[in-house]
């Protein structure tokens, strides 16, 4: 079967088409197109992003995205209705004027063609993200995917820091989220107060790399590098305790009284001042170290306490590199058997593909064969799990 997809949830205006098909053995799968507008540059200039100008940039970008699926599949437009069998949206959760861009799209097509649509939940397309990347074609074995389960998915994004128990491929319950802010959020917030740009986890990273490349070349001295060095320690909230929950918004209020601290014991009132910069490298170096060893001690202790076999990350924050460095030596030093699993960097931000693969899923497993346009709708609060 072939799906066409629109993901406009955030800030990226996304299209793919895949075809999908289950076999008593394989998933199969031909990715036809697969097309990502960023919007980071307009939102860039104002530290975060702006709900109201996502929304506008999707509608100038949407059609034009829906185009380049069409060319990359190297089909004509009329030949859409002839060849699409389902449509796919993702419908939550997200930000609202960004997600009415994206099912108003859809909905239009679903009518003109008078074909299924399936609103997806953006959550589930990352957890299926460990699948991707899909080759021009490629032939999932199930018996291997099988193999991995029970497994432990941490989704960390933007919006999200979740941890879940994948029973099977198609069966999973929620474990833990965050109290307050999301690892991604937490990251984004740290790099604004460290005047470091948007998006924050990326510049952060960049940053840390700074002060990491001289540690692992032991050439890092504390004491010579920056005199104040030893009160840049933050907290780790919450990495110790019984809950598997996160909570990350201590970690930005420490940040922030740090900085407060330094700039009142140092006179530091500018960026452009060089003890500033110097101590911004340590801080974002400290930051990422915290939320990482925040994440991997987490996820580990309830892979353990799940006797699960693998661990798989998604999202946003599971493209930092630092991350999953910690997860491999973690799990090699405390010899530990468990399966490592994370997405190909272009494929832990958001993209319309993964949300393919988790429509297909969801279509597969017979339970959601699709609804007619006027059955769809934007939920900027869908919850993955429906509750009982
Ligand atoms: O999954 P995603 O693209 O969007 C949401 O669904 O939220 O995740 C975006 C988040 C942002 O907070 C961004 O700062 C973070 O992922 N991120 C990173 C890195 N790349 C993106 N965080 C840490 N290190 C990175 N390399
Ligand atoms: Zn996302």
């Amino acid at each position: 079967m072939f799906i066409l997809v629109i993901e406009t949830s955030c800030d990226d205006t996304a299209c793919a088409i895949l075809e999908a098909k289950k076999e008593k053995k394989f998933l199969k799968f031909n990715t036809l197109a697969n097309v990502v507008s960023s919007q980071v540059k307009i939102h860039k200039k104002y530290g975060g992003i702006v709900p109201n100008l996502a929304s506008r940039e999707h509608l100038k970008n949407i059609d034009i995205v829906f185009n380049e699926a069409i060319k990359q599949a190297g089909w004509q437009k009329k030949d859409i209705i002839k060849k699409i069998d389902l449509l796919t949206v993702t419908s939550g959760p997200g930000l609202i004027p960004s997600l009415l861009i994206g099912v108003n799209f859809i909905k239009t097509l679903a009518w003109v063609m008078n074909k299924p649509v399936i609103g997806v939940n953006h959550l589930k397309g990352h957890l299926y993200s460990f699948l991707l990347p899909l080759e021009k074609t490629s032939n999932h074995s199930l018996k291997e995917i099988n193999k991995l389960f029970p497994a432990i998915s941490l989704i960390v994004s933007g919006g999200h820091t979740t941890l879940l128990l994948m029973k099977n491929l198609y069966d999973f319950e929620i474990i833990s989220e965050t109290r307050d802010d999301a690892a991604g959020e937490c990251f984004d917030k740290i790099a604004r107060l460290l005047k470091l740009g948007y998006p924050g986890g990326p510049a952060i990273a960049k940053e840390a790399l700074k002060i990491q490349n001289l540690i692992d070349h032991n050439k890092f001295n504390k004491s010579e590098f920056c005199k104040l060095a030893p009160e840049i320690k933050l907290p780790r909230p919450m990495i110790n305790s019984q809950s598997d929950e996160f909570s990350f918004s201590g970690l930005k209020t420490a940040v922030l009284y740090l900085i407060q601290k330094l700039e009142k014991n140092n006179n530091l009132k500018t960026t452009s001042n060089k003890l500033f910069k110097k101590y911004r490298s340590l801080i974002a170096w400290e930051a990422q170290e915290a939320i990482t060893d925040i994440l991997v001690k987490k996820a580990i202790k309830t892979t353990k306490n799940y006797n699960a076999k693998t661990i798989i990350i998604s999202g946003g924050v599971s493209a930092n590199q630092r991350l999953r460095e910690k997860f491999i030596q973690k799990l090699k030093q405390e010899k530990l058997a468990i399966n490592f699993i994370a997405p190909p960097i272009k494929y832990t931000t958001d993209n319309a593909l993964m949300i393919a693969l988790a429509s297909f899923l969801e279509y597969s497993k017979n339970k959601n064969k699709g609804k007619t346009w006027d059955k769809i709708n934007a939920d900027a609060n869908l919850q993955l799990i429906k509750n009982k």
